[in-house]
């Protein structure tokens, strides 16, 4: 097979944020416990926390971290998680029935950032609480001195406010397993009000009110409108999220899983505009795509689930997916899709981060290591600078169950115009053929191939464990040829491949 791509950076889609390179962090099985956080470790610090770990977290760089739920920030009381460790509560989580110690809770959390050098993106609980709550946090995190809150701040040892900017008003609000679910209009009403509420108090902070938790809801699209229609003046992101996973052994319509998040997040947008429209509005609504990965969610639900009055463990396994290469394929090309839609996906998390459907696992007592998914967006938060170019792709397709006709090739490229630096980010889903891709950069004038890092393997279901760390990597050998201001590329079968040029 052959394909052709035409690299222009006049051609732009938009600036890409670095929020876009978010993840998220919940207090879900053995992310905080066990995972960043494990005193007894030979690798831990001082403050209980794994550098091992945290230096894998800074090389995967990511930039404003979502905290500390996902499904368990719906049943959380955010007061359980500050002041003296040793008095704070023991809870029930409902969501992930399990039990919650409080040992880490925001000061520590916060600690734990600067050590990663991640921001702060905090979650309010909308499912069993509302309004007066989340305010009382913000003054908690926002206000400098002088109020209750904030000296209660103080006291537990922290003199400057955490100045936290994105807040997420709630989660999945549309799902029956959410604690506190609701319709689409009670959570607008709700959303609303408690977002004039946070704004009256720090009128600085962005606001993320809930999309659907997934374009298979029932009421994908008429949530968005009927939410939006609440909310539209008071927020700023509407979110999306988004899992993937292959099912019945149909490897080609998983590879082809971003043309279903490239057709959510454009769904989302024109339902976005629509309101924009119809309310006469000047303002756009961009979307926080704050949950994305690969997630064998029919594992989850068939194997890992917690039952039982009397069985509330803390930290235990759960959603500890295991990832291959074929996985990470489909990892990068969502980053791709994120990537193309940079002008309205202004910010993102990789749900999540440590042993929880994570890039990063941990053995307690043990090593810590690079899933295969670590790769792709350690290399593409590095490499995605400047602003996401619009590219003319010639590329053979193929046929999936799921999707349709889709291209055998998927692509973007970035450009920044300080550093005259560009990168490719190249998917080929074919199971059997090697792609030949062209690339013609003679608009980028004189460049080089600065790097080139190629994900691929004979087995695609390779994976990194705990007894073969290093099975799957990145191949970094240069393989490639310039003429004439053309680049040529073998890009193998199932591979996700990335090129800096400058
Ligand atoms: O990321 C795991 C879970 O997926 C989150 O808690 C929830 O928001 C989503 O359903």
């Amino acid at each position: 097979h052959s394909a052709h791509l035409t690299v222009d950076p006049h051609f732009t889609v938009g600036k890409i944020q670095r929020q876009l390179f978010g993840g998220f962090v919940e207090h879900l099985g053995r992310h905080v416990y066990d995972g960043i956080h494990e005193p007894g470790h030979p690798r831990a610090d001082a403050d209980g926390f794994r550098t091992d770990v945290v230096e894998l977290v800074r090389e995967l760089g990511v930039s404003t971290i979502r905290y500390p739920g996902g499904n368990f920030v719906s049943g959380f009381k955010w007061e359980d998680s500050v002041g003296p460790v040793a008095e704070r509560p023991r809870r029930l989580d409902l969501a992930w029935h399990s039990t919650e110690t409080n040992e880490v809770g925001l000061h520590e959390f916060q600690t734990w950032l600067d050590k990663v050098g991640s921001e702060l993106m905090l979650a309010v609980n909308l499912g069993t609480r509302g309004t007066q709550e989340a305010i009382d946090l913000l003054e908690y995190t926002n206000i400098a001195s002088g109020t209750a809150l904030s000296q209660r701040r103080i006291d537990n040892g922290r003199t400057d406010p955490f100045g936290v900017t994105m807040w997420c008003l709630g989660n999945e609000m549309d799902g029956p397993w959410q604690l506190g679910h609701r319709s689409a209009d009670d959570y607008g009403k709700i959303a609303s009000r408690t977002a004039k509420a946070m704004r009256q108090l720090d009128p600085d902070i962005e606001l993320v009110v809930c999309g659907s938790s997934s374009a298979a809801m029932p009421t994908f699209g008429e949530w968005e409108r009927v939410v939006l229609t609440h909310t539209y003046e008071d927020v700023d992101y509407i979110s999306c999220h988004a899992y993937y996973e292959e099912t019945d052994g149909d490897l080609g319509s998983f590879l082809a899983s971003s043309v279903d998040m490239d057709r959510f997040i454009e769904s989302v947008v024109a339902t976005a505009d629509h309101v924009k429209a119809v309310l006469r509005s000047d303002k756009t609504i961009n979307i926080s795509f704050d949950e994305w990965n690969v997630w064998y969610l029919s594992r989850f639900r068939n194997v890992d689930k917690i039952e039982g009055v009397d069985n509330w463990p803390i930290a235990p396994r759960l959603l500890e997916d295991v990832y291959s290469v074929a996985d990470a394929v489909v990892f990068g090309n969502l980053m791709i899709s994120l990537l193309r839609h940079a002008d309205r996906v202004t910010s993102a998390s990789l749900a999540q981060l440590v042993n929880v459907i994570a890039p990063i696992m941990t053995e307690p007592g043990g090593p810590a290591w690079r899933q295969s998914t670590f790769f792709p967006f350690s290399i593409t938060s590095r490499l995605a600078q400047g602003e996401a170019l619009r590219l003319e792709l010639k590329t053979p397709t193929y046929e999936t169950a799921e999707y349709g006709e889709v291209p055998l090739v998927d692509a973007v490229a970035t450009h920044d115009g300080d550093t005259k630096r560009s990168a490719l980010f190249l998917v080929n889903r074919s199971q059997d053929q090697s792609v030949e891709l062209t690339v013609d950069i003679r608009a980028l004038g004189d460049v080089s191939v600065l790097e080139q890092h190629t994900l691929s393997d004979a087995d695609v279901y390779a994976k990194n464990t705990l007894n073969d760390r290093e099975r799957v990597g990145v191949d970094s050998t240069p393989n490639h040829e310039i003429v004439d201001g053309t680049i040529t590329v073998v890009l193998p079968p199932v591979s996700w491949s990335a090129l800096a040029l400058g």
